[in-house]
């Protein structure tokens, strides 16, 4: 989609799932020292999604070992009820799900209200149409391509269409939003994802079974993204 609007800059966005839990803050300054751009905590409750990760004591304990922007990715049913611990954690951005809480609008203006940056996250399933009157409220919209839960599954290649539509919204809006994708991320699949429009890249697996280690995933997976979106801003 050739655009007049500025690409947004390109982030490598870690999820710390595939790390080792028994040294995460190790593990943190190890993600800090091979460049990446922020850190994502995938919070699962057991319910929103089969599966069940990190408490707020968990991210508090991290925090003072690096520097980098920590995002709460809520996979949670009732995130009002979580968020505010997640901000006393340290997290600097919260991520919530549309199909997380009736009231996203209010849920949206609540992360705000207890000094946090805010982001909503879309399902597979979900179309856009769910969250455009929300878009005033996040600086960030979360594709999900995969199905939320677990790590190492297979990118879900469908969803470029309604990354392409999202752009297509938030420039014809003049939105400064950030597009980012989650799931299945990696050298194969980061430059659909891109040239679709995205910006912000989770990556999991792919930065951890990286044989030449974790700077090298992460400066191969910036430079492909990078180019993928210099190949569509002149398409
Ligand atoms: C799913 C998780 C994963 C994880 C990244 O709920 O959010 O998408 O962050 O997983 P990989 O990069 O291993 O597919």
């Amino acid at each position: 989609m050739p655009s007049d609007a500025p690409s947004r800059p390109i982030q490598i966005a870690p999820s710390v799932l595939p790390a080792d839990f028994s040294k995460l803050g190790e593990e943190c300054q190890a993600l800090e020292k091979a460049g990446v751009d922020r850190i994502q905590w995938d919070v699962m409750d057991g319910q929103f999604v089969p599966n069940l990760t990190f408490g707020p004591d968990v991210i508090a304990a991290c925090r003072p070992h690096v520097d980098l922007l920590f995002e709460a990715h809520l996979m949670v049913n009732t995130p009002e009820v979580l968020l505010e611990q997640y901000v006393q954690a340290g997290c600097d951005l919260l991520i919530v799900h549309a199909e997380s809480t009736v009231h996203l609008h209010r849920c949206l203006g609540q992360v705000a209200d207890a000094g946090a940056r805010a982001a909503v996250a879309l399902n597979p399933s979900t179309p856009v149409a769910a969250i455009e009157h929300v878009l005033d409220l996040v600086e960030m919209v979360l594709v999900m391509t995969v199905n939320p839960g677990f790590g190492g599954q297979a990118y879900i290649a469908t969803m470029e269409p309604k990354v392409r539509e999202l752009r297509e919204l938030v420039v014809r809006r003049g939105l400064p939003v950030d597009i980012e994708v989650d799931g299945g991320i990696g050298p194969d699949t980061i430059g659909g994802a891109t040239s679709a429009g995205a910006n912000v890249l989770v990556a999991g697996s792919a930065l951890y079974r990286d044989p030449e280690g974790l700077e090298h995933a992460v400066s191969d997976l910036r430079a492909r993204a990078e180019a993928a979106q210099a190949g569509a801003a002149t398409a």
